[in-house]
């Protein structure tokens, strides 16, 4: 058996600093059916899950998360669509992975996002654009600390 101090110290061999990104499959994506197709895609596309879980946010949550955007107009309107049914949460690891995943997603508003991308496939507005992707490797770090603990993360 493995003392706790091990545990992390294993737990930080197996993952790799800057190789990873946060995803979220935002809940009128989830409603709409298209977990499966979503994550597939992400899989062929060379992305390993090192943590996931279904859950709803709370307001307090949704508040918390997307707290670097509190002073933006779409801020509340965000925040209540986030919390209003459930997501797929995800952290996700490839060679630059902040990168590789932005691309695959396409760009924010899915009016804009290049052809086949999952937020041109899935997305139905800005607000309502399929999935979240972090925007740095430190925001990655952070969004993947706020829906796991250590131990759930391989
Ligand atoms: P996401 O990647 O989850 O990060 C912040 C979210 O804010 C973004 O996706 C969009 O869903 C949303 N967002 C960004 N800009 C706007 C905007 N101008 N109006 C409404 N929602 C926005």
């Amino acid at each position: 058996m493995l003392s706790i101090s091990k545990l992390q110290i294993n737990k930080r061999q197996n993952e790799m600093p800057g190789k990873i990104t946060l995803t979220m499959i935002k809940p009128l994506a989830v409603k709409k059916g298209y977990i499966g197709d979503i994550l597939s895609i992400i899989i062929k596309s060379g992305f390993k899950i090192r943590a996931m879980k279904y859950l709803k946010l709370s307001i307090d949550q949704a508040k918390a998360f997307y707290k670097i955007h509190e002073d933006k107009p779409f801020y509340n309107n965000l925040v209540e669509f986030m919390s209003s049914g459930p997501i797929v949460a995800a952290t996700l690891e490839k060679e630059n992975a902040i990168e590789e995943y932005r691309k695959l997603i396409g760009a924010t508003n899915p009016e804009k996002s290049e052809i086949n991308t999952i937020r041109n496939l899935f997305g139905t507005s800005l607000e309502k654009n399929a999935v979240h992707g972090s925007d740095s490797d430190e925001n990655a770090e952070i969004e993947s600390d706020f829906f796991f603990s250590k131990l759930e993360r391989y």
